[in-house]
């Protein structure tokens, strides 16, 4: 058989532990083990019926032509009637907001640029900027402080290669929520670097709890012209599977990404676009409703585990997660005799004890694991008693 000859640039794109742990859970499922999986980031809820509706209604209008690339009008007019100052051409529609982020690299890195990310964040912003010929550049937030941002470290990672600074609020994985000040404050470093610029990615924006959000593009006027935000409708509308997400942008920048767009997916389903124009224009009643769902979620795990010993945590403010760290238990040993050395040794032993859950170490941070609470409360409870019993088991070795 022919060899297959990879291409160099996916040399450094590896399958993310993310993916490994929720192959490992299924694996183990289709062995017949119990398995309730918490590392799945994605809401437990349905889609709202009238933007299920307003598909079925553009289906049946024919409405299933090729889309504008850049997305359809009334789409685009009401993303931008969401930000201050934007207009349409502001405004790309993608497929998931994920389409945004590689598009947006796409279109702005050379071999070589720099984007800098505060870890611990979504690991498939690495990926991406990688795929595109970047270099990440990772600076640890502090985990002393609830993941607040280091700017002193921010600012000595700061170089005149560095094209992006990403920040992301509510966070995946820590939950932390960035306040106005904070936004200030990588503000002025973006300022202090004409050739960087700001990449917001807000889409837990309606997920938050104790803490306001704050977007970038209400505190940071002033960036405007080196600023993108990028949000969609999967995690607050529960429309993953829908893929639609957008980028709002300065006009040039818009129009790169579209270039990239056009020979990518060549725009966004349309049906699809009708479902997210309905989700963001229509009630928006729900969003309140849902929040407080996750946030009686979060106290549950949150009091599980302020009773598991070894195991300690910040108190998320948004997204629908939580990161705790088990560093007091690492290297300590399992009842049948391993000794835990790493993330994905602690995970694995979850996974064994039942609970699927995702090694910190593929957000950059290692030391800590996410539990996903985009699930069922009776769930959720159960799982954090299977959690607590496989920590209580934990022997150290004297
Ligand atoms: C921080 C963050 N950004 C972006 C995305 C992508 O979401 P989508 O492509 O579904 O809009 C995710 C999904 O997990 C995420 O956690």
């Amino acid at each position: 058989m022919a060899q297959f000859i990879k291409a160099d640039r996916l040399a450094d794109v590896e399958l993310s532990d993310i993916v490994r742990m929720s192959r490992a859970a299924r694996e183990a499922r289709t062995e017949g083990r119990f398995i309730i999986d918490l590392g799945i980031g994605e809401p437990d809820f349905n889609t709202p019926d009238h933007a299920n509706e307003a598909a079925i209604a553009a289906i049946c209008a024919h409405d299933t032509q090729y889309p504008p690339i850049a997305g359809k009008m009334p789409l685009r007019e009401a993303v931008a009637g969401l930000y201050a100052g934007r207009s349409a051409d502001n405004v790309i529609i993608t497929s998931g907001s994920k389409y945004a982020l590689l598009n947006a690299m796409l279109a702005s890195l050379n071999q070589g640029d720099e984007v800098i990310c505060l870890a611990p964040f979504w690991v498939s912003y690495a990926h991406i900027i990688r795929l595109c010929g970047g270099v990440p550049i990772v600076v640890p937030c502090r985990a002393d402080a609830d993941f607040r941002p280091d700017l002193d470290a921010i600012g000595k990672a700061m170089t005149p290669r560095t094209r992006w600074l990403i920040v992301n609020s509510p966070s995946n994985p820590s939950g932390a929520v960035l306040t106005a000040d904070d936004l200030r404050g990588i503000g002025g470093l973006v300022a202090a670097h004409p050739q960087c610029w700001l990449l917001s990615d807000e889409i837990y924006e309606h997920i938050t709890y104790e803490q306001d959000f704050a977007s970038a593009a209400a505190v940071l006027p002033e960036l405007a012209d080196r600023t993108l935000i990028v949000s969609g409708v999967s995690k607050s509308y529960a429309m993953t599977g829908w893929r639609v997400g957008y980028g709002v942008a300065p006009a040039p920048l818009i129009d790169a990404m579209t270039t990239a767009q056009a020979q990518g997916t060549a725009g966004t389903s349309t049906p699809a676009q009708a479902a997210a124009l309905a989700a963001l224009t229509g009630d928006q009643n729900l969003l309140t409703d849902r929040r407080e769902q996750f946030r009686h979620r979060r106290d549950l795990v949150l009091e599980h585990i302020a009773k598991m010993d070894g195991i300690t945590t910040s108190k998320p403010m948004g997204a629908f997660y939580v990161f705790p760290s088990w560093q007091a238990r690492m290297g300590w040993q399992t009842p049948d005799g391993k000794v835990l050395k790493n993330d994905m040794d602690f995970c694995q032993y979850m996974l064994g004890a039942g609970v699927a859950v995702i090694p910190g170490s593929a957000f950059g941070t290692a030391g800590h694991f996410r539990i996903s609470y985009a699930a069922d409360p009776q769930e959720i409870k159960d799982a954090m008693e299977l959690m607590a019993g496989a920590v209580a088991d934990l022997r150290e070795i004297r």
